[in-house]
Formats: C-alpha cells, sequence, structure tokens
C-alpha cells in the first residue's frame, strides 16, 4: 500500500495543485458558431467522488485545442470523408451500400449520446451496430473492430451527434453491464497497482510524465491523435491506458471493455459529444 503510494507519487509531476490548475479554464470550445459543452455538473451517479466533469479539450495545450476549433483545420475530417465514400460502397451477397437502407447519414443524429447500449440483453456498441448490418443486412464481412474502415464509420455516425449532451442510460436493463464497468474502473490493475479512478478521479489537471491528465472521458471519440496521426477507437484506448499500468489488458471487443466504455461513457453524461475530437 505505502509502496504503491510513494510510486504513484514518483509518476506524477507536481507543481499543480489539485484541480484545474494548469489547465486554461476560460478556454471555450466553440466550433462553426455552436458552443460545446466541456464542464458541466457531474451526473447524479458521480455526485459522491465529482462535483465537476470535463471534457478531456479543456486538458490539452493551446495549439491541440485549436485544431478542433475548426473543421478545416481537424485532421479527423479526411477520415470521415473516407468514411462517407465508403457508406455509399455496395459491397456484400445483397448488393447493398449503407446508403441503400439508410438514405441520408443525418438520420443517425442523437445516436451517440446513448452509444453504448443494450440491445438483445447485451451491451451494443456503435462497432458492434455497425458490424450487424454489414453482416446480416449486406451480406459483408465484419470490420475488425478497432480497424480503420471500422473507426471512420463510427466516427461519421457520431459527427451527426456533435454538440448534443451524452445521455447513457445506466438503468434497467444497463443496470448490471454498469456495475460492472464501475467495478472494473475502481479496481486496482497491474503491477502499478492502479485504478482509473487513481489517475482520473484523483489526479485530473495534475501532470504526469509529459502529459496533463483529464477525467478520462468518452465524449470525443473516435478521437484523432496527433501521436499516431490517426482515428482512435474507444477500446484501442481503454486497452492503452490498462497496459500503461502494466497489467494485462482486456482484450478489444471484450464484454469487459464494452462494460467499462458502458460506465465510462456515462461519466460523461451532460458534456456535449465531441465526435471528432484532436488530442495528443
Ligand atoms: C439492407 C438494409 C441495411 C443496410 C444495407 C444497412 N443497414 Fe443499418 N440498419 C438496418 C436496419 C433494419 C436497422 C435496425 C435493426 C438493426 O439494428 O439491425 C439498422 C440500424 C442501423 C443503425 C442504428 C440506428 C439507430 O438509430 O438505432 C446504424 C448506426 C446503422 N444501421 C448503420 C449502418 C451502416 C454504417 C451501414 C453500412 C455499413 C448499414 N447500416 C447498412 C438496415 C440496414
Ligand atoms: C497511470 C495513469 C492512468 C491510469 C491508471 C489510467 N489512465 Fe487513462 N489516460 C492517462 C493519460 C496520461 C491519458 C492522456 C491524457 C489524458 O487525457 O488524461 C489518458 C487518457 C484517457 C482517455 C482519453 C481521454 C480523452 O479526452 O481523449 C480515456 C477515455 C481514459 N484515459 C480512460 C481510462 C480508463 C477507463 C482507465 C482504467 C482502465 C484509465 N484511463 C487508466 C493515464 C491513465
Amino acid at each position: 500500500m505505502k509502496k504503491r503510494a510513494v510510486f504513484f507519487r514518483a509518476l506524477l509531476v507536481s507543481g499543480f495543485a489539485v484541480g484545474m490548475a494548469g489547465a486554461d479554464e476560460t478556454a471555450q470550445l466553440v466550433i462553426e458558431g455552436e458552443t460545446l459543452v466541456t464542464k458541466a455538473a457531474a451526473p447524479a451517479h458521480l455526485q459522491d467522488n465529482l462535483d465537476e466533469i470535463y471534457s478531456g479539450w479543456v486538458f490539452r495545450s493551446n495549439e491541440t485545442q485549436a485544431l478542433q476549433l475548426d473543421d478545416f483545420d481537424n485532421p479527423a475530417f479526411v477520415f470521415i470523408d473516407a468514411a462517407m465514400d465508403q457508406y455509399q460502397q455496395v459491397e456484400g451477397s445483397a448488393d447493398k451500400s449503407c446508403q441503400s437502407c439508410h438514405e441520408d447519414v443525418e438520420e443517425f443524429k442523437g445516436l451517440r449520446t446513448q452509444m453504448p447500449r443494450i440491445v438483445d440483453g447485451k451491451v451494443q456498441t456503435m462497432e458492434d451496430q455497425i458490424n450487424k448490418c454489414r453482416t446480416e443486412q449486406m451480406g459483408a464481412e465484419a470490420w475488425k473492430y478497432t480497424g480503420s474502415d471500422m473507426t471512420a464509420m463510427s466516427a461519421l455516425i457520431g459527427f451527426q451527434s456533435r454538440g448534443m449532451a451524452m445521455n447513457i442510460k445506466i438503468d434497467g436493463e444497463a443496470k448490471p453491464f454498469w456495475e460492472k464497468g464501475k467495478e472494473i474502473y475502481y479496481t486496482r490493475h497491474g503491477q502499478l497497482d492502479m485504478a482509473c479512478s487513481n489517475c482520473h478521479e484523483d489526479n485530473y489537471g495534475n501532470n504526469i510524465r509529459a502529459d496533463h491528465l483529464s477525467q478520462g472521458q468518452l465524449n470525443g471519440f473516435p478521437t484523432y491523435r496527433l501521436k499516431n496521426a490517426k482515428l482512435n477507437a474507444v477500446h484501442s484506448r481503454l486497452f492503452g491506458c490498462i497496459r500503461d499500468v502494466r497489467a494485462e489488458p482486456y482484450k478489444v471487443g471484450s464484454d469487459e471493455l464494452k462494460a467499462l466504455e458502458l460506465y465510462v461513457s456515462s461519466r460523461a453524461n451532460g458534456l456535449s459529444v465531441e465526435t471528432p475530437s484532436v488530442r495528443n
């Protein structure tokens, strides 16, 4: 226990007070004249632990923040444009494209705010829904869960909800999955013996190595990362954070990561969808 605390302190580069010091609290995310909600009161289920929730955008440098202010500067749109071509592409034994059945991609407005959701008694992520249509409706091959085609399509659909508030359902059928995700969130993992909460709840606003820690929110996903110059899927990020504490990560597309995604997404309830966001 003691050893863990010392090790963790060594990881953190202090110099910032707890909380938001170091980030530009006054910065506003305005895209195409629309102001997105990057700070909000914590949803009721979180209020014992956090008063406010913040988008990861708030914690980025001025330069990184700026890339998200204008869709012409946002490198993610190259991938969104490619996904739009893909959307019209006929594929599979049914000789259909997405567009054959879903005429206008705008019909998906609002969907991203509710994903993941429960369908047929299981967590359904955006990726699951897309592959369901590919295999069952098109007679085409499933895409790789975090592959580039999949992530771009997920971003195209998510983008239709940009500016709308995240609104993940956590009760009813969702409850047991949400509880499981919550348990994973607060369980210490790996050689570093750390939980998600140790970084993203106890230490957001602090620096870890060269990085300014955010609350680890998912409202901007898929997100363009400067680090690898491509769109990154939710499960790639969750996998990466677990690997970084030197734990054996759950597989992408696994039930565990889907439950974790459901829980973490619900921590952003009230923040605007930012898809496609830009992060470092
Ligand atoms: C042959 C018709 C057909 C094709 C082709 C098709 N879909 Fe669907 N799609 C459906 C039907 C029917 C549903 C609702 C039932 C379900 O989920 O399977 C649906 C549901 C969806 C939803 C969820 C909508 C909501 O509001 O809940 C998304 C997102 C979606 N499709 C995306 C796609 C994408 C992306 C493609 C191309 C890769 C595609 N679909 C191809 C018929 C189709
Ligand atoms: C050792 C500290 C640490 C732990 C533990 C950790 N992360 Fe992270 N995480 C980071 C860092 C550093 C980043 C990149 C900077 C930032 O956004 O905080 C990050 C980023 C993220 C992001 C992307 C945020 C955005 O706005 O793009 C999500 C989501 C996330 N983490 C979720 C998790 C989850 C879920 C867990 C537990 C399985 C976890 N993290 C555990 C350090 C950690």
